[in-house]
């Protein structure tokens, strides 16, 4: 090998070195959806994330004053959809939420509502939910608006006085067939 040749490889491979520090290092390029699930995936969580939990909601959310609209609109789905593991002042399959919008972040609760899996799995609180339960959280068909709306009224109950078992939301509606497999 020559010592043009070798000199130009070393050349090579200091400019890919530098280059790849310089990417890494120093471009500000938004992590992009697939290396923040590598990220979760490794237990890797922001300081951010810790509080406000991990899903679809990365960024503080503003809030206006509790909508009772929504909040109305939240009740209803609260009562198909959530009343089967929850109510508000009793344990059921999962914890009493009563207070849970004075407990946790905005944020916190919306990733609970569109990402429990994940929440059940990768969140330090999450899990340890889930070990206390023995069970993971599960449902289906929220959207973004709905789990604005749950949240509005989960706000709206939040600072209420506990009723008893035959007031709670959805009174009634059987729990679900044990699914836990959490280990
Ligand atoms: C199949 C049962 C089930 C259903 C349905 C369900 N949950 Fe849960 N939920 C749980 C369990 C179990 C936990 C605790 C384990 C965990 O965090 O995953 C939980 C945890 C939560 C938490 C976190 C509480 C805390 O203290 O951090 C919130 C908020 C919540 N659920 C809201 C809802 C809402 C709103 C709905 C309806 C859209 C709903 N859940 C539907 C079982 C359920």
């Amino acid at each position: 090998m020559t010592l043009g040749r070798t000199l130009s490889k070393v050349l090579l491979a200091a400019c890919l070195l530098i280059g790849s520090l310089w990417m890494s290092g120093c471009s500000s390029t938004p992590e992009t959806d697939a290396e923040r699930q590598a990220r979760w995936q490794q237990g890797n969580l922001t300081s951010w994330e810790i509080q406000h939990g991990i899903g679809p909601v990365v960024e503080d959310i503003k809030l206006a004053a509790v909508d009772n609209a929504l909040a109305e609109r939240g009740k209803a789905i609260f009562v198909q959809k959530c009343a089967t593991c929850h109510y508000l002042d009793m344990k059921k399959t999962g914890p009493p939420l009563r207070d849970v919008a004075k407990r946790r972040s905005p944020e916190y609760v919306m990733n609970q509502i569109l990402n429990p899996e994940q929440m059940g799995k990768m969140h330090p609180d999450g899990r340890q939910l889930v070990a206390q339960y023995a069970q993971f959280m599960t449902i289906q068909g929220i959207t973004r608006d709905n789990a604005l709306e749950l949240l509005d009224f989960l706000r709206s109950e939040a600072g209420n006085p506990a009723v008893p078992m035959e007031q709670q939301p959805g009174f009634g509606t059987p729990p679900p067939p044990p699914t836990a497999d959490a280990k």
